[in-house]
């Protein structure tokens, strides 16, 4: 790739959630660098550890930071026979790491048709955030974007893992509720945000032990969280394992869920992360 495709970055911050296997990095921001909520950057590293060898290999991380903060964040699994987040695992606040100029991908908002939410037309949209894994990078950085938070009535965000520990940036997550500056929103409605962690090779406690696709067909998701996954009002988002996409999207699709085509807008947006 040719240098003028991408920028030097420096990592400013690298947060261990579980050593060896998922962390995040914060790293400058060109301020050239625009992108939507939900989308993704191409950063790049050298293969060689020669100092000011030349970045050769390139993966897709969803961006984790808002559209407006000063810094990109990324999070990431370690894959430990993987050729690059092994890399990026080994980084320290001042390493180099490049970005791709250009940002990517349409797991963004404006996807959606969304009719502004009125008590008088009884119109509104709730936005289900469905994510496996690392998928619930790109949520992060749409529920840092203010824009989500005043376009859908009410925000679903529902993160599967194999175990608690792997539930990364819950404390954030759960904390935004007695923030100041939530404090208008969640007066308005403490429904807004919710938030429901599970877990498939542990218990947590009150959530059942299953995949998301399990309380998806057998109907618990709703229950859980209390609302209808209905395509009249639901817009949704899946992000992460090919597999549970593939199999999401059948169970959805059977719902009346479907990705927009032709300018036809839909109310499913899938990422696919390998
Ligand atoms: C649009 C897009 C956005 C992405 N965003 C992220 C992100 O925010 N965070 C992130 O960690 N990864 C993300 N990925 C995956 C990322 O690009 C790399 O594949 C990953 O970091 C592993 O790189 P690697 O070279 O070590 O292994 P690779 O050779 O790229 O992958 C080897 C194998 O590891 C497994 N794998 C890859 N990525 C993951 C993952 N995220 N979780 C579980 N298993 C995985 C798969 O079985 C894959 O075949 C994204 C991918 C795409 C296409
Ligand atoms: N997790 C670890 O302890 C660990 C440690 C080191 C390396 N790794 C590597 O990391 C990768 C896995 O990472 P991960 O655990 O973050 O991601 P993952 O395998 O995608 O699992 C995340 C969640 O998605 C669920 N899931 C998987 N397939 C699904 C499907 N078809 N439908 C619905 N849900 C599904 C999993 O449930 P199930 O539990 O039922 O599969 C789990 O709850 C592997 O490549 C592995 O080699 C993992």
């Amino acid at each position: 790739m040719t240098e003028s495709k991408y920028t030097r970055q420096t990592v400013t911050e690298v947060r261990q959630w579980v050593p060896g296997k998922l962390f995040s990095l914060r790293v400058t921001r060109d301020p050239a660098f625009v992108f939507k909520a939900g989308q993704f950057a191409r950063v790049g590293l050298p293969e060689s550890n020669t100092p000011g060898a030349e970045p050769t290999l390139w993966r897709a991380y969803s961006m984790v930071s808002g559209p407006l903060d000063n810094e990109l964040e990324f999070y990431s699994i370690v894959v430990p026979e993987g050729p690059f987040s092994p890399r990026l695992a080994a980084l320290k606040p001042g390493d180099p790491l490049y970005v791709e100029k250009t940002p990517y991908g349409f797991l963004t908002i404006d996807r959606f048709a969304t009719q502004p939410s009125t008590a008088q037309s009884g119109a509104y949209s709730d936005l289900w955030l469905l994510a496996s894994g690392t998928g619930l990078s790109a949520y992060l950085s749409i529920l840092r974007d203010p824009a989500t938070w005043t376009t859908f009535r009410r925000i679903i965000l529902v993160h599967g893992v194999r175990t608690a520990q792997e539930l990364a940036y819950r404390q954030e997550i759960e904390g935004w509720s007695d923030l100041p500056e939530f404090a208008g929103i969640y007066r308005a409605d403490p429904r807004k945000l919710i938030y429901l962690p599970i877990a498939t090779r542990e218990t947590l406690p009150g959530v059942p032990q299953a995949r998301l696709t399990t309380l998806i067909q057998d109907g618990r998701l709703e229950s859980l969280v209390g609302e209808r996954l209905d395509p009249a009002h639901a817009k949704v988002m899946l992000c992460g394992n090919p597999a549970m996409l593939a199999d999401a999207r059948k169970l959805l699709g059977e719902r009346g869920f479907a990705p927009g085509r032709r300018g036809v807008p839909g109310n499913l947006a899938v990422e696919n992360y390998w």
